[in-house]
Parts: C-alpha cells; structure tokens; sequence
C-alpha cells in the first residue's frame, strides 16, 4: 500500500516547511539513502576492490552489492553491463567518445534533449565530421514514428534519444524507435535522467544498447549515476578515462584492461556515493516502481487539471497526463519566470526552477520563449494538497 505520509517520515528536510517541485533537478534523499553513506564513512571507510584489510573488504562488499542493486533495478542481465558513473552526463560523454565515428556516419537526436544529449553529438559533428538529423516533435512533445523512419537510413550509427522531456514531461516512445534504429543495424542510446526516476525500466525488454542515468533523480546521492552497456557492446565500449582500477595488467610496453564494469571505473569512485545508490533502489523497490508511477500519474494529473485551468498561464506538454510524468512547465503572461519561481520561493515557500532548462533548442525552435519557463516537477513525497497550494498561489501571482 503507497502511504505518502509514511513516506515523508522518511524525509526529514520536508519538516523545514519547503513544498519542493523541483526533483526533477534534483530529488530529495531519504534518511535510510543518507544513514548508509554515513555507515561507510563511520564503519568501514576505505578504498574499495585494493586492499585485504577488513576495512577495505567491507567497503568492496558493500560497493559491489550496491552494482548488483542497481543493475537489477534497471533490469540489466548483469553487473558487467552497467558502469557506475558521476551523472547521465557522463553516460553520455563515455559513448561519444567511445564510437569511432566518421564523415561517413550519421546521428540521429531529437529537438526535444537536454543539453547532455545534444552539446555531446554538435562536438562529434564538429570533430569527425559525422552527420546529425534532429527529429522535430510537436509543441506537446509528439513524435511521428515515420519521421524516424525517414531520419535513420543504413548510415546511421547512433539514435540517441531521452525518455523523459525534462521540459514538456512527454513520455518518448523508446522501444518502437529502438526497433526502427536495430532495423538499419545503428545503436540506440537512451537518455533515462528523467525515465527512470519515474517509470519502471527494463532494458531487456527495451532492448535498448546504452542506457544513461543519474541517482541523484531518484532519490540517490549527488554524484551518483550509471551508464547501461548491452551485451554486445561490451568489448568494443571504450572507457572514458583509465588508470587505476581499470587494467587487468600493465608491463613497460602495453597494459589489458580489466573486465567491465571494473573497465569504466577508473581511479577511486564516488564509493559512498555508489553504496547510497544502491540503497535509493532498495527504497524504491520497497515502494514499488508501479506505485511510483501510480502516484505520479495522480499528481500529474492534478498539476496540469489545476494549471491550465488558470486563466492566463500558459501550459506547456501534453495534455493526458497519461502522456507524461509528474512535471509541467508553464509561464504566466508575460512575467519573467525567474520572478514567478523567486515569488513561490520568497512568499509561498514553494520549490521550482526557472529558465531554459538546459534545453535552449527545445525552448529555441518550439516556443521562442527568451527567458523560457517555470517547472515544478514532483515525486513520491509530493501530496495533492502541495500541488493544490501551487496552482493556487500561480492562480494569485496571475490575477495580482
Ligand atoms: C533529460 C535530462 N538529460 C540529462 C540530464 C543531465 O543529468 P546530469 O546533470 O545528472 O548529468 C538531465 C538533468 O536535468 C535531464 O533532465
């Protein structure tokens, strides 16, 4: 049974009065995530996977359940498939650098990314040459199928695509575009920032090749995140950096890189980080990822009932809230989103962001919005009261 209440107990920032939209951002972190940080720097703080005293053992213990933890949650078939890394950013970076591309090659990205999953493909255009097609989407954030039909031809090495607008709070339909980029033998990487976080995930049956994500969204450590690599792309995946803890031997001439995920991880990693990762994915299994969504459906659907319902304020996303998750972006009038955001903070104590989102082309090509918009973005510990106290303080700062 999802009980909210009982799931605030478990967040005890939440008693400092703050009604926080904002997780898509970042989300809050529950006390168990933050206990076990604390217990590796209290109980067995040392470096992992190097040494044999007891210390070390036990932080390699833990770090290694942790791995086991999260590439359950996400599905994957083992824990060689998922590297541990700082953010989805990283994910992304790591398979940017890691394809060899040419002039020959083609991307294919969609108007609707983050700047993550959009910056990383303009550079490898820049430095190699490679040819990159944008998918256009509808204002809501719909795509046709037949447009990546059209865009990804036997050339296309990569289709590079987010679950989750992070703007619009679309839902993408990942698994139909992966099985048109498998068609013509190119490579789906999916941006799950704000997938995962939300919707339940199985990359198995995605059947996506690369799958980037960030605790920190899902009630994880900041620092915290992970890349998915399918099966057949672990040995030719190339590690962002090397050195230490990445090499199964190394002479004067030549070194032999470890088996992954040990591969990706070079140097010491975000160790308590990692471990209060896989804690947020035993807390999120607790709750149950089709309660999360069943809860997200709910205050989506408040959310957007009460803001389009405001005259004067613009909603931006689909409609359905069946269509998206539990974030929308909206603007009232011509106000400055930033003051609308600082006004909910200052006068009504309530959390969003404001700007562009790190989505500039989206905000750009879409809505030519100058300053964008605002976004409160929810997650299991909002209440539909919080997202009533918004729409009616966004109805107040509208009529004044
Ligand atoms: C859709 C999407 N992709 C990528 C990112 C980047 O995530 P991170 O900053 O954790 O690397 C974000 C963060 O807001 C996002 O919303």
């Amino acid at each position: 049974m999802f009980d909210v209440q009982s799931i605030r107990e478990d967040f005890p920032i939440l008693e400092k009065g703050v009604i926080y939209l904002d997780s898509a951002a970042s989300s809050l972190t529950p006390e168990q995530v933050v206990l076990k940080e604390m217990e590796f720097y209290r109980e067995y703080r040392a470096n992992v996977e190097r040494g044999v005293h007891r210390f070390s053992r036990m932080a390699s213990e833990e770090y290694e359940k942790a791995h086991e933890e999260i590439a359950r949650f996400i599905g994957a078939p083992g824990v060689e498939n998922l590297a541990l890394l700082s953010n989805t950013t990283e994910g992304i970076n790591l398979v940017a650098n890691s394809l060899d591309w040419s002039k020959e090659d083609k991307i294919v990205n969609t108007v609707i990314e983050h700047h993550s999953n959009f910056i990383t493909w303009l550079r490898v255009r820049q430095r190699h040459g490679t040819k990159l097609e944008v998918v256009r989407s509808t204002p809501e954030g719909f795509f046709d199928l037949a447009d990546f039909e059209k865009a990804i031809d036997d050339s296309t090495k990569l289709v590079a695509v987010t679950h989750v607008s992070n703007v619009l709070g679309c839902i993408v339909p990942i698994k139909e575009i992966c099985e048109i980029a498998h068609e013509h033998g190119a490579k789906m990487l999916v941006d799950g920032a704000q997938g995962v976080p939300h919707i339940h995930t199985d990359v198995m049956d995605s059947k996506v090749d690369f799958l980037a994500f960030s605790g920190h969204k899902m009630l994880g450590p900041t620092g915290s995140g992970g890349l998915y690599i399918a099966e057949a792309e672990l040995a030719s995946t190339e590690p962002l950096c090397i050195g230490g803890g990445t090499i199964a031997d190394v002479s004067l001439d030549d070194y032999v890189l470890a088996v992954p995920p040990m591969k990706f991880e070079a140097g010491t990693p975000n160790i308590a980080q990692v471990i209060g990762l896989g804690e947020a994915c035993r807390y999120l299994n607790r709750v149950g990822m089709d309660n999360v969504e069943k809860w997200d459906l709910k205050l989506a659907n408040r959310l957007i009932e009460g803001l389009t319902e405001i005259e004067g304020v613009e909603v931006y996303g689909p409609k359905d809230p069946r269509q998206r998750v539990g974030l929308a972006t909206f603007n009232i009038g011509d106000m400055n989103p930033h003051d609308v955001a600082l006004t909910l903070d200052t006068e009504y104590n309530i959390a969003v962001r404001s700007g562009h989102h790190c989505a500039l082309p989206l905000i750009k090509e879409l809505f030519n919005l100058k300053e964008g918009n605002a976004r409160a973005s929810t997650y299991i510990y909002n209440t539909l009261e919080e997202i009533d106290a918004l729409v009616s303080a966004v109805e107040e700062i509208a009529r004044d």
